[in-house]
This record gives C-alpha cells, structure tokens and sequence, in this order.
C-alpha cells in the first residue's frame, strides 16, 4: 500500500451503514439453523456438528436470499435490458461493497473485489495471471510454509517445476512447533542473493489454530529492502469468520487477501479475491488474467491482425477477472453471509468462539488420557479448533465411532500433510479436529468430551 493514510469513497457505503442493515445472530443459538432442525434431530438425539473449519452451516437468511434471488430476479448480470437484469446486477455489484468493507473498513475498494468460487480458486486466478504477465520469467523466490493448507503449496511447487526460475521456501515452524519461524523470514528477505517477488501465508492455521501475527509478519516484508515489492497474499479462509481481516490502526498491508465463502456461514462454490488497493493491486502484479471469455471484453471485432480478431478487454479488475457467467446466487448468499457477520461483530463472535475452544481445550486435557494437542497452549489465542492425537489409537476409528453418536469431526492431515509429516504425526492416520462455529455450545462440547471418553475406553479395552 502506498501509504497508510485512507480516505473512503464518499459513494461506498460504510461498514456500520451495512452491519446495521441485518439483524446479528444469537452466539451460541441453532435457532437460525435449519440443518439443526432437520427430521430426525432431537434434544434425544441431537447432531453435534463439530466440523465448521471443513465448512460452515448456514443461517435460514443465507438460505433464503439464494432463494429469494432465484425466485424473484433471476437473470444474468450486467447484459439483460430488463428489470430482473437490473436486480440482479445491483445485488452483484452491492455485495462488492459489502466485502470491501469488510476485509477493510478503514479504505473499502469494491473494485478491488473479484469472485472466484473459493480460496484455491483465487490462489490460482492469481498465481496464473502472475505467469500470464510474465512475472515469473526472471528469477523468482516465493515464500510460503509449512503450515500452509495444500492449495497454498501445491500450485506454487508446480509452478517451480514448469519454471526452473522460480524458487519456493517453506517457512519451518518455530522450535515451539506452533508459530512460523519469522526470523527464517527475515533472514531471506535479508539475504542480498535472494529474489523474493511473492510471499503467500496464512492467516490461521486449518489444523494447529495458530493464529499469525499478521502485523509482524508484513512488518517484516514491508521494511525488508524491496519488501514494497513483494506480493503479499493472505490465506483468510480460517480467520474472516472471527477474525478483522485489516485492523484499521494497520501501518502494512497485503496485496490480497483470499477466502471462501462456505467457511463464513454463505454457500459453496463461491470465495472472494480482494485486492487491497482495488485494481491498482491487479494492475501492479498480474495485469494479465489467465482466463479469458465473454464479461472481460470490452469488445471483440473482425478484422484483427493477420484475419485474426481485434480483441480489446476490458481495463481492470473486476471485470477483467470474472469472465463468463458468474455465480450470482452464490453472491447473494455471501453478501447477507457476510452482513450477518458484521452485525454479529467479529470480535463478539471472536470472544464467544474463544472461550468455548478454551472450554474444549481444558476438557480434553483433564478427561482424555494419552491426548496430545497440537497448537497453541490453553490459554493463548487460536482459532476455534483443536488438532489431537491419542496415543496408540487411529484417528479413523476415533472419528467413525463418534458418528455412531451423531457427533461429526474431521479426521486425517486436513490438506496439510506436511505439516502433520513436521509434527511427526504422519502416522495413525494424522489427527483428529473438532472445530467449532458460532451456533455450538457447551453441551456440544460435553457431549463430544463424553463421547470421545466411551470411545477410548471401547478402543483400549483389549489393548
Ligand atoms: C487454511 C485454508 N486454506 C485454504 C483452504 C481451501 O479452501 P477451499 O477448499 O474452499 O478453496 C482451506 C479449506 O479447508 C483452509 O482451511
């Protein structure tokens, strides 16, 4: 970011003139859940959903904007001369605003705001159109780690091997085995024969809950000799649902910051990729999208060079990265998804979200023998979810045998194998995660300490 004085745009409207505009959720309430209330869930019976980093549930007003919008004004987007056309483009458009401030209320740019259909999508949107705009031609260093979900890792490792002259780092994890290793950050960025051009981090962790000082972090690259150089991408997939993505009192700043939308109580299938300048972003660091198709024209005529086309597209994000027909619906969701957020305030949902994982954390500790808990220690800030192991037991059966109880987590390496491979839980099937959302609550979490108890003592009772 050029500077770190923001002015908004007097046309963009506020973050409190949007979270205002919907009524926030009741923390810790599955009223506005209808999967909660669904044939065959009871207070006898309940289903303890416990899998809310793998995606989240989704309120009844989430649910009835999608059908609202099918409903009511169905059509395609910026093309159709007709009312329906019209509503569906200015919802389209609005949802933009709604996302700018949100990612960062102290200078929304709702240009800056393209759809993608999730974070691996965006990833890709970007590491592409960097290719397409030859940036990786001369020698590259990119700078990820270790604790990267896979689609932070896989894209870059293969763009390395089609292009001998990018290079990419793996930040290890500091000697406490849950935070990054910044001072290996630093001592790159410092070292005269490295190159860095990218570096691409997330925010929270999948599977540890760290939650990365981002602030630091930026710090770091942004005062490293060409760190206003550097393109900065943050992985938010686990933070936006609790977490302020730019605090307004920030002094650096990221190019982009990527997430999906199925994580933050809107659907699947569609995620967002911010650039924090708004087109300038694009402009500085892929102004080449990588896919092509009708919406990111401007025009297209006969008579080009050589009898080929005269293609002229269209000037800047987002159009120039959202080409063909988008999904609309899905962009409905998000945006009452994510305006139910900001009226629920992230910091409430933040507090709430902590307490209750702290809750869980001190449970397992006290009633689970032979658990290991990756991740912060009780006490310190993380994410709403807990990575565990027990001693001598797969995490395989641990997870089937609490489904029998209607009780749901995540089992295996969570797309972060070698993460699991640093923490030397490649084996038994890696780890057991129970993550948490904003509709559960203590008797979900009893109910899972409980039930994980019967479930040790059935795994063990012959061992
Ligand atoms: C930290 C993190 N990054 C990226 C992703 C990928 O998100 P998606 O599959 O929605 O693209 C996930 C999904 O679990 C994640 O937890």
């Amino acid at each position: 970011m050029a500077s770190a004085v923001h002015v908004s745009s007097p046309e963009v409207p506020s973050s409190s003139d949007i979270s205002s505009s919907r009524p926030p959720l009741e923390l810790g309430s599955k009223a506005q859940f209808p999967i909660f209330s669904q044939e065959g869930s009871s207070a006898e019976t309940p289903q303890t959903y416990l899998d809310t980093a793998a995606t989240s549930q989704k309120p009844k007003c989430v649910i009835d904007a999608i059908s609202s919008y099918y409903s009511t004004t169905n059509s395609n987007v910026h093309r159709g001369a007709h009312s329906w056309g019209d509503g569906a483009t200015s919802g389209y458009e609005q949802c933009r605003s709604t996302v700018a401030n949100f990612v960062n209320p102290a200078n929304p740019q709702p240009s800056g705001c393209v759809f993608t259909s999730g974070y691996t999508d965006g990833l890709n949107k970007i590491l592409h159109s960097m290719e397409a705009s030859n940036k990786f031609d001369a020698p590259c260093d990119v700078i990820s780690s270790v604790m990267e979900h896979h689609s932070n890792m896989v894209g870059w490792e293969l763009l390395s091997r089609r292009r001998p002259s990018v290079k990419v780092s793996y930040l290890p994890l500091s000697p406490d085995g849950y935070t990054l290793d910044l001072e290996k950050l630093s001592g790159i960025l410092s070292d005269p024969g490295s190159n860095v051009k990218v570096v691409s981090l997330l925010h929270a962790s999948n599977t540890l809950g760290t939650i990365n000082d981002l602030s630091k972090i930026l710090e770091i690259i942004r005062t490293s000799p060409s760190g206003k150089d550097i393109c900065v991408i943050v992985d938010a997939s686990q933070s936006a649902p609790h977490t302020t993505l730019v605090p307004p009192s920030s002094l650096y700043f990221p190019d982009f910051v990527l997430f999906s939308g199925h994580k933050i109580l809107g659907p699947t299938g569609i995620g967002v990729l911010y650039g924090v300048d708004g087109p300038e972003s694009f402009e500085k660091f892929c102004p080449t999208p990588c896919w092509s198709g009708g919406e990111m024209i401007d025009y297209v005529r006969l008579g080009g060079e050589a009898g080929g086309l005269d293609v002229v597209l269209s000037e800047k994000a987002p159009s120039l990265y959202e080409s063909g027909t988008p999904n609309i619906a899905g962009v409905f969701g998000l945006d009452v998804a994510i305006q139910t957020v900001m009226a629920t305030k992230v910091e409430e949902i933040h507090g709430y979200l902590s307490s209750l994982t702290d809750y869980m954390h001190g449970r397992l500790l006290s009633d689970i023998e032979g658990i290991e808990i990756m991740g912060p220690p009780r006490g310190e800030d993380r994410a709403p979810l807990i990575s565990f192991r027990i001693s001598g037991l797969h995490c395989q059966d641990i997870g089937s045998l609490l489904n029998l109880d209607e009780i749901m987590v995540r089992t295996g390496f969570h797309c972060t194998e070698p993460l699991h491979g640093s923490l030397g839980a490649g084996n038994m099937g890696g780890t057991v995660r129970a993550s948490l959302g904003i509709y559960n609550d203590k008797d979900d979490v009893d109910r899972f300490v409980n039930g994980l108890k019967e479930v040790v003592k059935m795994l063990t009772a012959n061992k």
